[in-house]
């Protein structure tokens, strides 16, 4: 059966690729973002869902778009928290705006979504979330406090929405993955790539793909006794 999927940030990159991944499995997916690329449109076009430009930190956008998924397609079984944004700089140099933007889109963008859609997902008695969370989330890594802040954040929501989510049948599961090649990461120095390269067991970065098929995968029936957990993705970066 086709499912009804929304993924935030589903433009370009991870989220780009994630949306491939199920319109190519016949399932019917809805993009929230806030810039459009063509490659993105043409998904979605393929995948019979629609594009919404929105800025996941607006609470009342979050509502009405879910509501509006739900009378057009009647129902909703999967979400990918995916928007994210990076502002890198040590501590001491982090502006109050550098510090809220960051928290708002990748923590507070996925609780919005995450709230809107869970009374449905509760009445429904089954559903799937991913949130796109980060290894950074889990290690020290200098220049990078409001972003690790924000991945630690949806690590605790994560395992909060699991328990609470859980008895209503739905999984909730976070992705940590490693460096990947996408446009977030592609204007950072060659110097941090060429290290990201050398931490990784595989030695090189990850493709947005490989993201995307183990989120498609923590969204498959065999995943089924899997929730509140955290999965990192990262070519053996952390090992
Ligand atoms: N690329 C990496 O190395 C890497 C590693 C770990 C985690 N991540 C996470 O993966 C996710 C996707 O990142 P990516 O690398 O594909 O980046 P990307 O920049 O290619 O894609 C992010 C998408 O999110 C959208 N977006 C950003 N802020 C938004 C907002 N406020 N409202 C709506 N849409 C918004 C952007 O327009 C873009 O289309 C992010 O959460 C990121 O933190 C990426």
């Amino acid at each position: 059966m086709a499912r009804v999927v929304l993924i935030t940030g589903g433009m370009s990159g991870i989220g780009l690729a994630t949306a491939e991944v199920f319109q190519r499995a016949g399932n019917r997916v809805f993009v929230v973002d806030q810039q459009e690329t063509p490659e993105g449109k043409r998904l979605v076009r393929m995948g019979m869902g629609c594009f919404f430009a929105a800025d996941v930190r607006d609470s009342e956008a979050a509502r009405g778009i879910v509501d509006e998924i739900m009378t057009t397609a009647g129902r909703l079984d999967v979400l990918i928290n995916n928007a994210g944004i990076s502002r890198d700089h040590v501590l001491w140099k982090i502006s109050d705006a550098d510090w809220e933007d960051v928290l708002d889109t990748n923590l507070k963008g996925a609780f919005n979504y995450l709230r809107a859609t869970a009374v449905h997902l509760r009445r429904q008695k089954s559903g799937k979330v991913v949130n796109v969370s980060s290894i950074n989330a889990l290690r020290g890594k200098a220049g990078l406090a409001n972003y690790a802040a924000a991945k630690a954040g949806l690590v605790a929501l994560t395992r909060v929405a699991a328990r609470e989510l859980g008895p209503a049948n739905v999984n909730v599961n976070a992705v940590a993955p490693g460096m990947v090649k996408t446009p977030l990461t592609e204007r950072l120095s060659a110097d941090v790539l060429e290290q990201a390269v050398c931490e990784s067991a595989l030695g090189r970065l990850g493709e947005p793909g490989e993201v995307a098929d183990v989120i498609f995968f923590l969204c498959s029936e065999q995943a089924r006794h899997m929730t509140g957990q955290v999965i990192v993705v990262d070519g053996g970066q952390t090992a």
